[in-house]
């Protein structure tokens, strides 16, 4: 990533999109984006070390990173804070709640990471405004992404769920439904026939039926 070009003028990403190239600073020494690829990874932006919601998101993460790893999923985390913040409020949180975080968090005190990868907005003059969450495959392409306010904190139930899904649709089992859970049942690819129209037995099972594999 050329961080002289993509300061304050690139468009946010989207689904779809490869995820840019960066090297920075982290709590696990220096991390490169694309020494990922291979593996699925969440990468997430919190907006302040030692505030209250984003506490609770990393020692629950920290506490599910097993469930990560069964899913051959890396975490990786981002923030405006340095790396000696970074240190000392994980210092607090195996203090405080007995769990060490061990997945990196980034220090991005210029948010030139956070603004290239719309998780900061062009004319944000800090962090705080959001929680951007990427859900990237093996081949660094985004699969989803969610945005929650600062006062909201994110579901780790929920992200494991993504990840599940994703990785169910990728094995080409079907479509995820509403409420999806691992196990669950898949639904089938629509057809894209209009004789499979005609010939299916009622007016809605060409396109909406679940998938008996
Ligand atoms: C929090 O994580 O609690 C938080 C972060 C930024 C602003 C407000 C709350």
């Amino acid at each position: 990533m050329d961080t002289n070009t993509t300061h304050h003028t690139s468009p946010a990403l989207r689904i779809g999109d490869h995820l840019p190239d960066f090297e920075a600073r982290s709590t696990v020494g220096p991390v490169r984006l694309s020494d990922f690829r291979g593996r699925w990874l969440v990468l997430f932006s919190h907006p302040a070390d030692f505030t209250p919601v984003c506490t609770t998101e990393f020692v629950e993460l920290a506490r599910n990173a097993g469930e990560f790893e069964r899913r051959d999923c890396a975490l990786m985390a981002i923030s405006i804070d340095s790396l000696f913040s970074h240190f000392a409020w994980l210092r607090m949180i195996r203090d405080r709640f007995d769990i060490e975080v061990r997945f990196p968090i980034v220090e991005d005190p210029t948010m030139v990471i956070g603004r290239a990868f719309g998780m900061v907005g062009p004319q944000d003059h800090d962090s705080a405004a959001v929680r951007t969450t990427f859900f990237v495959d093996p081949d660094g392409v985004i699969r989803a992404m969610t945005s929650y306010p600062a006062n909201v904190g994110r579901s780790i139930p929920e992200m494991l769920r993504t990840l599940d899904a994703l990785q169910a649709v990728d094995r080409g089992e079907g479509l995820a439904p509403a409420n999806w859970q691992q196990g669950g049942t898949l639904l089938k690819v629509p057809t894209t026939s209009l004789d499979d129209v005609f010939a299916a037995k009622d007016g809605t099972s060409w396109f909406l039926q679940e998938n008996s594999k």
